[in-house]
């Protein structure tokens, strides 16, 4: 077994180096051609079942991610490791665990073919970084990168050397709870974070011991699961399916992400694990991607309870036939899958083509070098938890913060002489700043809000806890439980931020209230928060509402009372220092919402991006229009927002159109920094195709660039559209560039107000 050593010295420059590609483009084409040329002999020597074995993905024996299933047990497990009928493990973790079955395959099995070890690793693995939808307000492409790289690392020390993210789903409702782990409502935004993602958790050299393959998840449409509910249908058009959902998997396909995982989900009535028209239509033929497809946890056999399968044998058929390369948990192949071939019923290729599939992946990770590279005590002893990662989160988080609101400049606060009450049960909390899908990571081990500001001296600083919010100790397997009746607390809160000259209130959801199968039918503040907020905001108005959430959540009346409201989502292990840097000014916040907030939970789903319908206002002053009769239709917050406590401003928007001569539409304005502080903004750009064979959405992002600006000076921003930003899918799944017009508009969030128009001819 080899032994790398890398000392702590060289820790960070390793993190970046491996951002660098190491290998030539000769290389790695000769490497290509090695690894197709060891992947058939290997394939020409296995049995089906040994075959339909790498198409098996067993669970570990401690932690479950999913309803147990019946068939499953340890002794089970260990006997198909010892034939060769395991193809990879999920959560199993820890250089000695993963090293004890990885030498079962290895050591015992004929063929000693090595296992793949997949694990959730959504936003860290024991070093946790802000929730991926906090990460996505960010809009810095570079540091959510490197986010995954630290995930990377970490997991990679640990025996992991597959995960399970990036989630690339699309939602738009906030009642679903896994918004939490993607990057929001915009395709243009979520690819690109795919991307970035991808690239984080992959590297350059996937072979190298700290990078791990990447999974596009959940292909496709979860994200659509009609009303928020989670695992139910998906029922969307054409149109969205292709300009919506699909192009994040495209961008993680073009990427190199190694594979996907299919979904829960039903679209349009197939589910999709069992549709050949997504997996290898879409996937494996148009976009040419040559990674496997994994199944969502038993989603094969789910397709049974769906009413699509009769039994198990037909799933596996169903499901095989139509792509999914790897039966997780599901134990369906391997009962199933050996018979329906010596049957005639599942071709032998289908077997063939999803093994190759598997087996590159395998080799591409060097495990067939070395398959205990992963599994080295001394390098996980020395990688875990490491210093060098805590200011990559510290920073990342500091950065997914979104400052909603700043009536009066209340913020930043006076670092001396001020009588600061914080107050709520989460502000003392170490661990639901985790965020949810935090499986390997201990708790209490997030910084609370009160630590955070208890660094900054000059302050007296009164802790008020309020009434217990949430009851007992919360786990990843099971409910929330919310106080709604005990009102012990409420006094002392008030008492307190009465006699102080802030008051800083930290209210919100448990982390572990959004994530799978978190769905909620209400997005107001959970339990009794609202009623303490609205009895402190009577004694003392100036309120500082740092919010905790895993989703957009309904404030209606805090947005409208409260004068500062922070949006510090569940941030990871560094989650109180980078709350309590942004109050104090020693970070200028530049977050942008991922998500439109909606005023009440009725609007959802909500967001930008959305048609115009052919009655869009009041104009005769009755109520024949496309609103709302008791709330505006607008959101709370649209996507794209978020201040600074500086201020910026567009102008000079100017439009070059020579489309026709040389396939590009240039944008230029000007941003200016108005303010008197440093900061950074996010300018966005966005179009309208106004006249389309297929409606167009009212605003599409298009281009964004982080700018950071010293206070009064200005930067003259530069766009290219090309036929890639002003084309759109027809329902039929065809590219195209319409004529016409178009208008552009350019602002700081997705209410862009300076605009433009251009024709294409
Ligand atoms: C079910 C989830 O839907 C999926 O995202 C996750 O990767 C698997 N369980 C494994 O934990």
């Amino acid at each position: 077994m080899k032994t790398i050593k890398i000392t702590r010295v060289c820790a960070v420059a390793v993190i970046l180096l491996c951002l660098v590609n190491t290998k030539t483009h000769a290389q790695m084409e000769e490497t290509k051609v090695d690894i197709n040329q060891k992947v058939e002999s290997l394939l020409s020597q296995m049995t089906i079942e040994e075959k339909v074995g790498q198409m098996n993905l067993y669970n570990g024996f401690w932690d479950v991610t999913g309803p147990a299933p019946e068939e499953g047990n340890a002794a089970l497990k260990y006997n198909h490791l010892k034939k060769g009928w395991v193809g990879a493990m999920l959560t199993v973790r820890g250089a000695e665990e993963v090293r004890n079955v990885q030498r079962i395959a290895v050591e015992e099995s004929r063929l000693g073919i090595p296992l793949l070890i997949g694990f959730d690793v959504i936003h860290g693995y024991k070093t946790l970084s802000p929730i991926p939808l906090a990460e996505s307000a960010s809009w810095d492409l570079q540091a959510i990168e490197k986010s995954a790289r630290v995930a990377a690392t970490e997991a990679s020390a640990s025996g992991i050397n597959w995960t399970f993210a990036p989630m690339v789903d699309i939602s738009r409702d906030a009642r679903w709870g896994r918004v939490m782990e993607g990057a929001g409502e915009d395709p243009y935004l979520g690819s690109l974070i795919a991307k970035a993602r991808v690239n984080g958790f992959q590297g350059d050299d996937l072979s190298a011991h700290n990078t791990i393959a990447a999974c596009a998840k959940h292909f496709a449409a979860y994200g659509f699961a009609e009303a928020g509910r989670d695992y139910n249908v998906a029922d969307i058009g054409n149109g969205t399916l292709y300009n919506t959902v699909l192009p994040p998997f495209k961008a993680a396909s073009e990427a190199g992400v190694k594979t996907f995982m299919n979904s829960f989900n039903t679209l349009n009535g197939v589910p999709v694990t069992g549709s050949s028209f997504l997996q290898r239509d879409i996937l494996k033929r148009d976009w040419n991607f040559d990674g496997f497809v994994v199944s969502d946890w038993a989603s094969i056999n789910e397709m049974i309870p769906w009413g699509h399968a009769k039994d198990k044998r037909q799933a596996a058929q169903i499901a095989a036939n139509a792509g999914s390369d790897m039966d997780m948990e599901g134990y369906v192949y391997i009962q199933e899958l050996a018979q329906l071939v010596k049957d005639g019923v599942v071709k032998e290729s289908i077997l063939d083509d999803a093994v190759r599939r598997i087996l590159k992946v395998k080799f591409e990770l060097g495990l067939f070098e070395d398959p205990y590279r992963y599994c080295d005590d001394d390098r996980e002893k020395e990688w875990t938890y490491h210093e060098s990662y805590r200011e990559a989160v510290l920073d990342m988080a500091k950065k997914s913060i979104v400052l909603l609101k700043n009536d009066n400049n209340l913020l930043p606060l006076k670092k001396n002489g001020q009588t600061i009450a914080l107050i709520g049960d989460l502000a003392d909390d170490k661990s639901s700043p985790l965020g949810s899908w935090r499986i390997a990571s201990d708790d209490d081990t997030a910084v609370s809000v009160l630590e955070g500001m208890s660094s900054y001296k000059g302050n007296t600083l009164n802790f008020s806890r309020g009434p217990e919010v949430f009851e007992g100790t919360s786990t990843f397997l099971q409910e929330v439980k919310i106080n709604t009746t005990d009102t012990s607390g409420f006094d002392e809160a008030i008492a307190t931020a009465k006699a102080a000259d802030v008051v800083v209130m930290v209210l919100g959801e448990h982390g572990f209230q959004s994530g799978e199968g978190r769905s909620r039918t209400n997005l107001d503040l959970p339990g009794l928060q609202q009623e303490l907020l609205e009895e402190v905001y009577k004694v003392n108005p100036n309120v500082v509402l740092v919010l905790n959430n895993g989703r957009p959540l309904a404030i209606e009346w805090a947005s409208e009372h409260i004068p500062v409201i922070v949006e510090a989502w569940h941030l990871g292990t560094e989650s109180g220092n980078a709350i309590a840097n942004v109050l104090y000014g020693d970070y200028n916040p530049s977050g942008k919402l991922p998500m439109s907030f909606p005023r009440n939970v009725g609007q959802a789903p909500i967001y930008y991006n959305n048609y115009p319908t052919g009655r869009p206002t009041d104009k005769d002053g009755n109520v024949f229009w496309s609103h709302y009769t008791d709330v505006e239709k607008t959101p709370l917050y649209p996507f794209g927002h978020g201040l600074s406590y500086t201020t910026f401003e567009y102008s000079n928007l100017k439009v070059t159109n020579t489309y026709k001569e040389n396939q590009e539409v240039k944008v230029s304005f000007t941003l200016k920094n108005t303010g008197s502080l440093k900061g950074k903004e996010v300018a966005q750009l966005y179009i309208r195709d106004l006249v389309g064979s297929v409606i167009r959405p009212l605003k599409e992002l298009k281009g964004f660039e982080l700018i950071e600006l010293e206070a009064g000076t200005s930067k003259t921003v530069e766009f290219v559209l090309t036929k890639k930003e002003l084309g759109f899918y027809t329902n039929q799944g065809e590219f195209v560039v319409e004529s016409g017009d178009f208008k552009v508009f350019v602002g700081g969030n997705s209410n862009a107000e300076l605009e433009q128009g251009f024709t294409l001819e």
